[in-house]
């Protein structure tokens, strides 16, 4: 049987260390980090997605700040409500949860967001300081898998990293960090993407394959190296008729085919979902302590 690797397990010891460093920092007479959240419409994955964040912010002792706003919120008002939360003092990190409705350019509202509240990494000046490895908020899922390939030790170094879909908060961001010089990193990276041709067999030559392509069960066992890493990002609502909740979470690989074959593996759920949570409550820490800038 392969490693499975526990992101619940590891999230909640990152949230755990995290709830340590508020109580140090309030013991020592210092503010609460506090995290805001912009969250646009009323999409129902989102709402859960949000709701997660803030419910984890209570768990380690963060103040948090819910904004909701109607799905025909202008464009104006929206950039307007970022630059309120820039400008307030009290609050470490904002997010604005994705995506976002039509009529709003996402381009322009993270870019309104100050970089050193941009706890999740995607402005410019963060996703540009990555690249260059300077400190930067790195975003939080590709951030969540970093650490759990750290507190796995999972070796890097010269492997062969194969990225499946190339998102500006996934894909994109995992594949140049694991190409980058540190640990995790030093790998060599193959990023595939829609266009990519004979994607089965460049997914058996990964060594570590990292899988964000937002398709239930796409990655087969036939497409998995034996002894291989194997980081699923997906996570899809299917409906079961036998769970009391009707429905099931799958990920973006064939969890039972691929374990057999898979020297270390990531539960959907359980896996990289929580350590996304973990990752962005550290960078709002971090921007609470002023580490990154
Ligand atoms: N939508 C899906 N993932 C994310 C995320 O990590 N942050 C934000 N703000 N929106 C998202």
């Amino acid at each position: 049987m392969p490693t499975i690797i526990d992101g619940k397990q590891t999230a909640q010891e990152i949230k755990s260390e995290i709830a340590v460093r508020v109580a140090e920092i309030r013991a020592g007479g210092g503010k609460t980090p506090h995290l805001a959240a912009v969250l646009v419409g009323s999409d129902g994955a989102s709402q859960t997605y949000v709701g997660a964040k803030v419910k984890a912010c209570e768990e380690v002792g963060f103040k948090s700040t819910l904004v909701r706003l109607e799905s025909d919120v202008t464009e104006e008002d929206l950039l307007n409500m970022v630059e309120d939360i820039n400008n307030n003092p009290d609050i470490d990190g904002l997010i604005v949860q994705l995506p976002l409705p039509k009529h709003i350019s996402v381009d322009k509202v993270t870019n309104k967001i100050r970089p050193e509240k941009d706890v999740d990494g995607f402005t410019p000046a963060n996703v540009g300081r990555m690249t260059l490895n300077w400190p930067a908020y790195v975003a939080a899922t590709p951030y969540g898998i970093v650490e759990l390939l750290k507190r796995y030790e999972i070796e890097t170094a010269g492997k062969h990293c194969v990225v499946i879909g190339r998102s500006h908060i996934v894909g994109s961001p995992m594949s140049i960090l694991m190409a980058r010089n540190g640990y995790p990193g030093n790998a060599t990276v193959t990023l595939t993407h829609s266009k990519t041709q004979n994607l089965p067999e460049i997914c058996r030559s990964a060594d570590i394959l990292i899988v964000a392509i937002g398709k239930p069960e796409f990655v087969t066992a036939d497409m998995v190296k034996p002894g291989a890493v194997v980081i699923d990002v997906g996570i899809h609502r299917i409906q079961d008729a036998s769970k009391k909740s009707g429905f099931r979470l799958i990920g973006d690989v064939k969890f039972d085919e691929v374990a057999e074959k898979a020297a270390a593996i990531t539960p959907v759920p359980g896996g990289v979902g929580p350590m996304t949570i973990a990752a962005l409550l550290y960078n709002t820490l971090q921007s609470a302590e002023k580490k990154v800038f």
